[in-house]
């Protein structure tokens, strides 16, 4: 039992001050229950609304992919300057000391190998191992215009359903098939469905043309996939661009693990997210970090 009150100080109510009741910082977001909203906090950095996530997730259909063989030596060093960890949860439970602090978001879908058809995924992580992973988010692939479209929805809105329950957001990853045109028609297709759906934020790749149209009619967040690797002046050119025109972070994987000095790469790209330092200062302060590295 707490002991008795018998503080001699006069009780404060401050009765004329309203209790504050702030927005929440996220696009579309201001909806959601306080576990969700606390995980996307985590993803999100509440202070710039943005996120550089590290995206080394691609094992997961491609095995030791370039930059990739031994996670735990490329990897876990730029850990600490992303803001949030994309994997699998081989890697997590193998690799990952449990002491981070950084945001996890859990690739939670999948099957096929690059030897087969890629759109024919499902949903490869149950939400209550996400739970007990303490996960921020779960990812899912969709395959807007794929063999396996429909099924790929159906892995999203099953996450999303599992996850509405334990508080965990989805985030919809827009996989762009050899097939379909890389353009902003395509891209605002398939991030609305995604969004539409139920995920709390999307991927996508960005494209040069109209990509204002695709992050303004998309109402939840957008991240931005690297891609392949490109010169590091041209991927900073890419965030610096994708970010002045509406997305909220990036997800980026190859051009930063596969860049000559990733630790550098990795600090000058959150210098272009987080503080909206130009491209080409940003590949200064890159040159800098590598020299000093
Ligand atoms: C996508 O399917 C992969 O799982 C990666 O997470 C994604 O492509 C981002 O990595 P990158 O920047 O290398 O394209």
């Amino acid at each position: 039992m707490p002991e008795a009150d018998v503080s001699k100080k006069e009780k404060n109510f401050y009765a004329d001050i309203p209790q504050k009741n702030e927005l929440f910082f996220l696009k579309g977001s201001n909806n959601y229950d306080w576990g969700m909203k606390n995980r996307l906090a985590r993803i999100f950095n509440p202070a710039s609304g943005r996120t550089v996530m590290l995206a080394f997730d691609h094992g997961y259909f491609q095995g030791p992919t370039t930059g990739l063989e031994r996670v735990d030596i490329s990897i876990l060093p730029l850990a600490p300057y992303a803001d949030a960890l994309m994997l699998t949860r081989g890697i997590l439970r193998s690799i990952i000391p449990p002491s981070t602090q950084k945001a996890v978001v859990m690739r939670a879908s999948g099957g096929p190998s690059i030897l087969k058809e890629l759109s024919n995924e499902q949903i490869a992580v149950d939400m209550e191992d996400a739970v007990r992973m303490n996960v921020s988010a779960v990812a899912v692939q969709v395959f807007v215009g794929g063999e396996f479209e429909t099924q790929s929805v159906h892995n999203l809105t099953r996450l999303v359903d599992a996850g509405m329950r334990a508080g965990i957001p989805v985030l919809g990853v827009t996989a762009v098939g050899k097939d379909m045109v890389r353009d902003a028609k395509y891209m605002r297709l398939a991030v609305r469905i995604c969004a539409e759906l139920g995920a709390a934020f999307v991927k996508t790749y960005y494209v040069e043309q109209d990509f204002e149209s695709v992050t303004a009619s998309c109402p939840v967040p957008i991240v931005i996939a690297g891609g392949k690797k490109l010169p590091e002046p041209e991927a900073l050119d890419m965030a610096y661009n994708a970010i002045s025109r509406g997305a909220s972070g990036v997800d980026m994987g190859r051009n930063i693990f596969q860049s000559d000095a990733p630790t550098a790469m990795i600090q000058a790209v959150r210098k272009v997210v987080h503080e909206g330092m130009k491209p080409k200062e940003a590949f200064e302060f890159y040159e800098k970090m590598k020299k000093s590295n």
